[in-house]
């Protein structure tokens, strides 16, 4: 494969990129190549890049895909909160098959996939005796290997304390082959059985060398503080950026004296942290009348002490989230309008999470990036420079994964007809 007028961060003119064997095999400026590495007429698909932003596949650091698209079954989750939202799961997981599983989350990955999201950390629901929605997602990671790389969490929604014999089933899914340790201390019946689920999860992630994401006090409860215990233990058993804390959403609410406290051993600890603005603000705040709290972590403050932050959809269309499309921009777009990022500098720093930042969480880094001898995973998307992606949102034309071409969307032309001519438009702002 060979694309050519490829623009690529960090570089002022446009690129051809050339793939062999899955890899990429050169990058060339487009005037240096009078005498190309491989001659064209070899190349199997010729893609031109028109211009436009090559990044690296989009990353989506948190989703339940063993959820998706179960909206309204057997209920709608009318008052919105994540409790609601586990009570109606509880129910609807007693009817789940592999089948069930494996049929819905292809339909979501198809979804991520096509708009370029190749990279995907999805949580599979761990409290069931018979592991259902584990053994599901193990069984297809396999099957759509060849177009989309998934990492799954052993995910124990009811706890791992909490529920009967939840730290056996946390052994058994990472024996079966989960890739990463999770717990959900907050919704542990006490503080005691959170702090000691988290001991658990150190133990068994340690001895199955395993990565750790923790759904870490996803509650608008300022006095849910585990997050500081995950941070002591990842720095204190050296796991550090191995661990990530997932929502953390109750940091939205604690005193800002408490942040500058914690803000130093969360730096120690160096994990990853992982926001998921579209739910978060839909979940959160619900028991507040006026204000109403925004309910996501504090990504800004993160960001500026130096730690990774990426970012997840976390549901499409189940019992906590009505909505969700796989769209990665529209994400990054939520986080920073919550997180009141929109500065100059920030703004590019949308894209950063959703890519670079969505890297670090899965610990992706040796094969991840647009570089001569890496895997080529890329994708061409719609737009010139990471403030157009954010401000527009578009599509992504090409979606190429192990040099092989796996998507493709044509963007959408608007005409205007108020003159005697039809006006194409086009949503560029002429002045930057
Ligand atoms: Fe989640």
């Amino acid at each position: 494969m060979l694309v050519r007028h490829a623009r690529l961060s960090g570089r002022a003119e446009l690129c051809q990129i050339a793939v062999n064997k899955g890899k990429i095999a050169a990058i060339q400026a487009e005037d240096e190549c009078s005498a190309p590495l491989i001659p064209r007429d070899r190349f199997e698909t010729v893609i031109d890049a028109e211009g436009l932003l090559v990044l690296p596949p989009y990353v989506e650091s948190h989703i339940h895909l063993d959820s998706v698209l179960t909206a309204g079954e057997p209920r709608w989750n009318e008052s919105g909160t994540l409790f609601e939202g586990i009570q109606i799961w509880m129910e609807r997981q007693a009817l789940l098959t592999e089948e069930d599983v494996r049929e819905r989350a292809t339909v979501a990955l198809k979804w991520l996939a096509s708009q370029g999201v190749l990279h995907v950390r999805t949580h599979a629901d761990i409290c069931d005796p018979q592991l259902t929605a584990l053994k599901a997602l193990l069984r297809l990671k396999e099957e759509v290997r060849s177009w989309v790389n998934i990492q799954i969490v052993a995910f124990p929604q009811q706890g791992i304390c909490s529920y009967p014999r939840g730290a056996e089933l946390l052994e058994e899914a990472l024996k079966l082959g989960a890739d990463v340790a999770g717990a959900i201390p907050h919704f542990e019946y006490t503080r005691e059985d959170g702090l000691n689920s988290l001991n658990i999860l150190f133990e068994l992630a340690q001895k199955h060398n395993k990565l750790i994401d923790v759904h870490c006090d996803e509650i608008d409860d300022e006095h849910s503080r585990f997050v500081e215990a995950l941070a002591a233990l990842a720095y204190r058993t050296g796991m550090r950026e191995r661990v990530t804390a997932s929502h953390t959403t109750a940091m939205h609410s604690y005193s800002n004296a408490y942040v500058s406290k914690l803000m130093r051993l969360l730096k120690l600890s160096g994990m990853n942290f992982v926001a998921n603005p579209l739910v978060n603000t839909h979940l959160q705040g619900r028991f507040d009348t006026y204000p109403k709290r925004r309910g996501m972590t504090r990504i800004k403050e993160l960001i500026e002490a130096g730690l990774n932050v990426s970012l997840g959809t976390d549901c499409f269309s189940d019992p906590w989230y009505p909505l969700g499309n796989g769209n990665m921009l529209q994400v990054a777009n939520m986080a920073l309008h919550v997180g009141h990022m929109t500065g100059r500098e920030e703004i590019p720093l949308g894209v950063h999470m959703v890519t670079e930042g969505g890297a670090r969480t899965l610990h992706l880094q040796e094969r991840y990036g647009i570089e001569e001898g890496k895997s080529a995973d890329f994708i061409v998307v719609d737009g010139k420079d990471p403030m157009e992606l954010i401000r527009r949102m578009p599509v992504t034309r090409y979606v190429v994964y192990r040099g092989k071409l796996i998507a493709s969307t044509h963007p959408a032309k608007a005409q205007l007809h108020i003159g005697e001519t039809a006006e194409s438009i086009v949503y560029d702002n002429p002045r930057l």
